[in-house]
């Protein structure tokens, strides 16, 4: 019977997939935090599963003397040494689908309550302070939002920001004149995106070709007051211009769910009063938790059971 380590915390529901496959299954969430330990254990296991706090490092690789799969419940797998895994034979897989429309209505959210300052009004009141006059807020409606990345989340924001009468462009190497119509976006370039957009939000994974993709220069080519959100990856965002800029007020406002340094504990954007900022939650609803643990244990228990 093949055996399955799950390091970091996923639903329960994924350990009974494990369990219905036919699959040995080891439940410990708090593994992914305890490098050592993991190094001691991975070495019993065919498969791991995983979602951000589990880091599979050259040394988890080396350890890992029986793995044959890694699966990340979630999109990302920058938590992973995929090339090493890879030169070991160590298929790895993700769950691109599962969370998707979660990460979505939080980019969404997180537009709305910087167009409406949300949190600072929220703090204000809670302060008994009343201060009606200071949160003049902006409408989206007829505003030009700019998606970078328009794969699957970028496409979903779409849509939904379609609902709120927005008109969306969408900076995208691989989204096709075609797909651009069905989806109802106009496909342009990034300076032209840069040049129009009243919001802009990110949805592309990190890579060397979209490490910040947004630098000091791009934001200086932005619209004067726009507002930046990122619920995809913290190096997309040059941080250290993006504080100049809103310092300046070229960028009116930013929405982070993503940092350069997670666990991100004490960010110089955090002081900026003009920064909304939430702890990597663009996934962290049970919708979304429920269907990556789900999607995994069925991909690794398929695998495992049949090598497909
Ligand atoms: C993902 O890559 O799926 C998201 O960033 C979610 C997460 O890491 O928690």
């Amino acid at each position: 019977m093949p055996k399955v380590l799950v390091s970091d915390k996923l639903s329960p529901t994924a350990v009974q997939v494990f369990k219905d496959n036919g699959v040995e299954v080891d439940y410990q969430p708090d593994l992914g935090k305890d490098k050592d330990k993991l190094l001691e254990v991975i070495g019993q296991y065919d498969g791991l599963a995983i979602r951000s706090a589990t880091k599979v490092t050259e040394k988890v690789i080396a350890a890992a003397t029986n793995l044959k799969v890694i699966g990340r419940a979630g999109i990302g797998v920058d938590n992973v040494d995929i090339p090493l895994a890879t030169k070991k034979g160590i298929i790895v897989m993700n769950t691109p689908f599962g969370n998707s429309i979660t990460t979505a209505e939080h980019a969404i959210s997180m537009m709305l309550s910087l167009a409406r300052q949300i949190p600072e009004a929220d703090a204000s009141t809670r302060a008994g302070k009343w201060e009606k006059n200071r949160f003049m807020g902006v409408e989206v409606t007829n505003k030009t939002l700019g998606i970078i990345g328009c794969g699957n989340i970028g496409t979903i924001v779409a849509d939904r920001a379609q609902g709120l009468k927005m008109r969306v462009l969408a900076f995208d190497p691989f989204l096709t004149a075609d797909r651009a119509v069905e989806i109802g976006v106009e496909k342009v370039e990034l300076d032209d995106l840069l040049a129009r957009a009243d919001f802009i939000t990110l949805h592309t994974p990190l890579t060397d070709q979209t490490r910040n993709v947004l630098s000091a220069e791009a934001i200086g080519k932005a619209k004067k007051g726009v507002r930046i959100i990122n619920c995809a990856r913290g190096g997309l965002v040059d941080e250290a211009a993006l504080a100049e800029a809103l310092k300046s007020g070229h960028v009116a406002g930013a929405a982070l769910d993503v940092f350069l340094e997670e666990p991100a504990t004490a960010n110089p954007l955090f002081d900026l009063p003009n920064v909304i900022c939430t702890p990597h939650l663009g996934a962290s609803t049970s919708e979304a938790q429920e269907n990556v643990a789900v999607q995994v244990a069925e991909q690794i228990s398929a695998y495992l059971m049949t090598g497909e």
